[in-house]
């Protein structure tokens, strides 16, 4: 398709019928005027929205920029540099009043190593009232201090945070209290580890736990001293 400037562009149809036309309206409207300004950087160009009958059926169709192809495997597993961008991308997303949610991996699409946040069918508007900078190796802060909700879940789920809590067999601890691996062994039941086998399992994963922590643990405390903590 050709812009105005007389561009080519690769585009995509977006068509829908009268049973799902109605998202692809609510899509149609953020493109054109929250997202805006940050189409071809944080979400595909829009080249328009139409609307028709074809005989009986009422057809929508909006056309979109292709934008390279979906994003393979989990969020998890991305580049740290990617990542970096959806957290930018998804901040001036909410910056311009829009919230996703449906943020999932089959909702990013990326072309020359850029990747664009897609999907907007069931956005709405979100007055954001994220208040902290996202910086990747920190301790997750507190949900309420962090001020959103949806690009706080999303940061988790990129695993960008170090996490505050420690994992031992279905419980959970608060990073601080757990000074040794004894300290996780004697939380269990007795009914837990009645068997020998049972005990040398529990044993090794609580050995197993404190080594991945260990360190998160003594920069925690040199950052903030020992706290009561929560279990
Ligand atoms: N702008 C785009 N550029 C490239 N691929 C796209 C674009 N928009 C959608 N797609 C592809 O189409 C799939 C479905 O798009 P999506 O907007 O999620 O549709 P639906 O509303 O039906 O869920 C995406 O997962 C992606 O593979
Ligand atoms: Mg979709
Ligand atoms: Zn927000």
């Amino acid at each position: 398709m050709r812009d105005n400037h007389d561009e080519v562009h690769d585009v995509v149809l977006k068509v829908a019928t009268i049973s799902s036309g109605h998202l692809l309206l609510n899509e149609a409207h953020f493109y054109e005027d929250e997202l805006l300004g940050l189409q071809g950087d944080a979400v595909p160009r829009c080249f328009g929205f139409f609307q028709g009958d074809l005989g009986l059926i009422k057809i929508s169709c909006l056309i979109l920029e292709d934008c390279g192809s979906v994003m393979e495997g989990s969020l998890y597993d991305v580049d740290i540099a990617t990542k970096l961008k959806l957290v930018e991308k998804l901040d001036k997303i909410h910056t311009a009043g829009v919230i996703h949610q449906d943020l999932a991996a089959r909702h990013i699409v990326m072309k020359d190593n850029e990747p664009y946040w897609i999907d907007f069918g069931e956005a709405a508007r979100h007055s954001c009232r994220k208040r902290m900078e996202v910086t990747p190796g920190d301790f997750s802060p507190d949900l309420h201090e962090f001020g959103c909700t949806e690009i706080y879940e999303f940061v988790e789920r990129l695993d960008l945070w170090k996490s505050i809590y420690v994992h031992y067999q279905n419980n959970v601890f608060f990073l601080d209290l757990v000074e040794s691996p004894e300290y996780l062994y004697h939380s269990l039941h007795p009914a837990q580890i009645e068997t020998e086998e049972q005990q040398d399992q529990a044993w090794r994963e609580a050995e197993e736990t404190y080594r991945f922590i260990a360190e998160d643990r003594k920069l925690w405390i040199a950052r903030y001293g020992q706290t009561q903590g929560c279990q």
